[in-house]
């Protein structure tokens, strides 16, 4: 062949070698398929810890009911019972040391969020109890009349 056309097959292998040399160093040697194969497995095993250590910002709701066993009651047997706490509270972090309180949002947008009434039925979303926010008690908090933790009209 001529040289001409090994001058570029030259610079390829320099490069694939290059590449190799690089990766060798580069790469983590804990890095490749773990125990569970290739589909799950290809990560480096050191960062299952790191996200093991990484804090949670979410607690879910059986945790707040091992303190707040009341409002855990109540709204369990509500409407409300689907909504996790964290969603209205916010996120807990490491509740209650620090914060040591969890925000209260008195707010009407709180509730509209989910119970102003759509006039376009499109989705799951109408099927919701709706009320005109503008016409219901404009002015006056939710909460003012409504339990949060337990809505039931029955009960007004
Ligand atoms: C280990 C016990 C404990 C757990 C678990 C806990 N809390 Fe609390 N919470 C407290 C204490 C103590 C306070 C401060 C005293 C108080 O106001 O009742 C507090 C305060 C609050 C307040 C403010 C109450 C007020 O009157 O200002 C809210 C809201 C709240 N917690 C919600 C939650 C939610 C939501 C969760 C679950 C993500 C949760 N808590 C989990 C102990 C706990
Ligand atoms: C739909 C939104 C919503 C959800 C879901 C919700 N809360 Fe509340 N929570 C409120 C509002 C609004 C207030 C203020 C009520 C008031 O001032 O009358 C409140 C007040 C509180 C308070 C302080 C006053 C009290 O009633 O003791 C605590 C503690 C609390 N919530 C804990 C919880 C816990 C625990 C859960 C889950 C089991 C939960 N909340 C779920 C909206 C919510
Ligand atoms: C994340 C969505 C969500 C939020 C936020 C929310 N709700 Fe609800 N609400 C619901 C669901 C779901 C139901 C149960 C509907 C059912 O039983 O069909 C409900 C039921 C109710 C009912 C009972 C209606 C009936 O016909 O019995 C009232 C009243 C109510 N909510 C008021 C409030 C108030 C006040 C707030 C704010 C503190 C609020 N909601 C926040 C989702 C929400
Ligand atoms: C002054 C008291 C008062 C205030 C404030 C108030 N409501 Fe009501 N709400 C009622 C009463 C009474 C009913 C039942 C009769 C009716 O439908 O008007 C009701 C009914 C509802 C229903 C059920 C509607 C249905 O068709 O089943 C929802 C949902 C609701 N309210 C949500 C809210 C939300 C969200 C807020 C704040 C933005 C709010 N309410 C503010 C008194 C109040």
């Amino acid at each position: 062949m001529k040289r001409h056309v090994w001058r570029p097959l030259y610079v390829v292998i320099g490069l694939v070698a290059f590449i190799l040399v690089f990766r060798f160093f580069y790469v983590p040697t804990d890095f490749g398929v773990q125990e569970r194969g290739y589909t799950f497995g290809y990560h480096r095993l050191q960062n299952e810890q790191e996200w093991k250590d990484y804090p949670a910002k979410f607690k879910g709701s059986a945790y707040c009911a091992e303190c707040h066993d009341e409002n855990a009651t109540s709204i369990a047997e509500s409407g409300h019972g689907i909504i996790p706490c964290e969603d209205c509270h916010g996120a807990a972090f490491n509740h209650p040391e620090d914060p040591e309180t969890l925000s209260i949002d008195r707010g009407r947008d709180l509730c509209l969020r989910c119970h102003s009434q759509l006039l376009m039925p499109s989705s799951q979303r109408n099927d919701l109890p709706g009320i005109d926010p503008t016409g219901h008690n404009a002015g006056i908090e939710c909460a003012d009349c409504h339990n949060p933790h337990n809505p039931s009209l029955e009960d007004m």
